[in-house]
Parts: C-alpha cells; structure tokens; sequence
C-alpha cells in the first residue's frame, strides 16, 4: 500500500465543522488524483476542479454574508490557485501528464500552509460572530458589521502587495 501524498491529521482541523469536512475531502481527493494512472488523470483533475470550485466558493459565499475584511486576499489566493490547477488541466489534456504530479505535491505543500493560516483565521472569526453555516446567521452579521464599524478595517487593500497570495510554485509554468 502506497503512503497518501498528505494525510489527514488534526493538525489540519480547524474546529469548523463544515470547513473541516470539506478539507478532509479536499485530502481525500488529492490523494486520489496523485495515484491515478495516466489515462485516468484528467478526469480525475475534473472532479477535483468541480471540488476545488465549491469548496473555495462556500468560504468565498461565507466571507461576503459578513463581510469579512480579509475576504480580499483570501479569495486571491482561492483564484490563483484554480488558474494553477485549471492550466495544468490544459496541459494535461495536450499530453503532458507529468505536470498532474507536479501539481499534486505543489498542492499537498500549499494545502496546509492555507488551512493553517487564511482558513485557520476565517474559520475563529466565524467562531468569534457566533456565524454557523446553514442556520439563522442574521445575529452573527449584524455583530460583524457593528465591529467593522468600530475598526478600521485590518485586511489588506487592492494593490498593496501584503497578501502573500502563496499559490502552488507555479506547477503550470514549465518550459
Ligand atoms: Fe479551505
Ligand atoms: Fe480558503
């Protein structure tokens, strides 16, 4: 039995249950697409695309109900990382199956580098507004909105080059 490319431990949970669910399937997946046969590969990087997309827009979807200031670089990092992986889907369609596992280690690095940092953080702020996904959240906004109010905001603004978007070192730009 091969060893999974990353393992699931609870250093990557972040106490959310949603979030954590849908980490855990993002590892599961990855996994599955790292032991894929050539000829399995791009189907395989389809279903994990059609992932990829909804796990990042269900933080995305959070983050705008409550207007979180970071949303900004967070989503930045989300929209690299897709045009990464969405490249590569190219590529691979064209024959160069190599790059599936170039990308799937950039990805195996990258993951809990995110989780631990921008999900980590969005995931106790959802904590701190009392927000839970799927429920009554109205009572959670309005606390967001009150303390966006009261601050000025601490994310990081357009332009300015403070996000650090850490995108998989450019598994798609070999020459
Ligand atoms: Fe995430
Ligand atoms: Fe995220």
């Amino acid at each position: 039995m091969n060893k999974p490319l990353l393992e699931w431990s609870e250093a990557l949970a972040l106490d959310q249950q949603t979030m954590d669910d849908t980490h855990r399937e993002f590892v599961e997946l990855l996994n599955r697409v790292a032991a894929l046969p050539d000829n399995e590969l791009l189907a395989g990087l389809d279903d994990f695309i059609k992932h990829t997309e909804e796990h990042f827009g269900q933080e995305e979807r959070w983050m705008q109900e409550f207007a979180f200031p970071p949303a900004h670089c967070h989503q930045g990092e989300h929209a690299n990382v897709l045009e990464v992986i969405r490249e590569v889907r190219k590529r691979v369609a064209d024959g160069q199956v190599q790059l599936g596992k170039t990308l799937t280690d950039a990805l195996a690095e990258w993951f809990p580098q995110h989780a631990g940092s921008m999900d980590a953080i969005l995931a106790l702020y959802m904590k701190q507004i009392g927000y839970v996904p799927g429920a009554d959240n109205s009572a959670a906004i309005a606390v967001a909105a009150a303390a966006n109010a009261a601050q000025a905001a601490p994310g990081c603004s357009p332009g300015a080059d403070a996000c650090g978007h850490g995108a998989p070192a450019e598994a798609g730009q070999q020459s």
